[in-house]
């Protein structure tokens, strides 16, 4: 339908399909427990309270616009380089910042049927159109992704474990299938839940940017570092997709507690593994409890559950 208000009349046509996300959020007071974004259910340390405290009289100062302090924590965290990352407000902002980048009109973007919501919002913002690879069992389908391919295909995007069916790509599969899939079309991994897997088979993919330079890999603050408010994550990838994503990236996108939290948190070890026993914990447990229940419950490696009611038949 043609927009009839003068200044609207040229909004691309993809922005009019978009269905606008719903966050998770509960307007109800009397909630016992939030699940429905996936967060921590832990507060912070209190010594990184304290440092924050402190830390806000600087409020009238922008941010160190390239965050790096934080970025030098990353890499020593995760054994990776320093300048193959680019941080963001939110890892959210990273996913914008890389349809922004490399989908137009015209072009085709890959994601689950059964996937992150916010794929297709910034695939329709940037022009592009997103096409659907169908889950199998709830899994994500890499065969189901290839078959999707096109000669319009800019990216693919998936998260692993994939948000919200739970299910991981073993590393395996994911060498062979960045092995496959052309050199040309930007391979995104989402680990916003890589750190509650303990899979020995699963891989983060971090390490696969180096014979990869496709692949990006996106990582977040929000869930298990439980920064969820503070809005902060970051990507990885090669030198030269890094370089357009810093170009094009907000000039303060990351800002002043935001950094200085990230990087304190990343030291915690006790906090993390606290974070991953809990979650592996009630997870089982309330697997259990649901499969008692009459539930069908599919195995998950994220801190969430899908879970099918006993008296729905077609589910898909
Ligand atoms: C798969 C996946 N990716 C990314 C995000 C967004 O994370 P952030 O808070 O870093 O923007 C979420 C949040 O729910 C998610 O589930």
């Amino acid at each position: 339908m043609k927009n009839k208000i003068p200044y609207l009349k040229d909004i691309k046509p993809g922005i009019n399909k978009i269905e606008k996300y719903i966050s998770g959020e509960i307007k109800k007071k009397k909630i016992e427990a939030k699940l429905s974004s996936n967060e921590s259910p832990f507060e912070i340390p209190k010594k990184i309270i304290h440092a924050i405290f402190k830390e806000l009289r600087f409020s009238n100062k922008y941010p160190d616009g390239d965050s790096d302090i934080l970025k030098s924590s990353i890499a020593k965290r995760f054994k990776i380089k320093k300048s193959q990352i680019v941080c963001g407000n939110g890892s959210d902002d990273i996913l914008s910042l890389i349809c922004l980048a490399f989908s137009r009109e015209d072009s085709e973007v890959i994601c689950s049927n059964n996937g992150f919501l916010f794929y297709p919002i910034i695939t329709y913002s940037s022009g592009a159109k997103p096409i659907y690879a169908e889950t199998e069992n709830f899994s994500i389908s890499i065969k189901n992704i290839k078959e999707r391919i096109s000669k319009k295909t800019k990216i693919i995007f998936f998260a692993n474990p994939n948000n919200p069916t739970g299910s991981i790509i073993l590393r395996k599969e994911l060498v062979k299938a960045l092995k496959e899939i052309p050199k040309n079309i930007i391979v995104v991994i989402d680990g916003a839940y890589a750190e509650y897997v303990i899979d020995k088979e699963f891989s983060d993919g971090l390490d696969l940017v180096k014979k990869f330079p496709n692949l990006i890999i996106t990582r977040t603050f929000s869930k298990i570092y439980s920064l969820a408010a503070f809005r902060v994550g970051w990507g990885y990838s090669s030198p030269e997709i890094i370089q357009i994503l810093e170009k094009i990236r907000g000039p303060f996108n990351v800002n002043l507690v935001a950094q200085l939290a990230a990087s304190k948190i990343l030291k915690e070890k006790k906090f993390i593994d606290k974070a991953i026993k809990h979650n592996i914990k009630y997870r089982n447990m309330i697997e259990e409890k649901l499969k008692k229940m009459g539930f069908l419950v599919f195995k998950s490696h994220g801190n969430f559950l899908l879970v099918k009611k006993p008296f729905e038949n077609n589910f898909n």
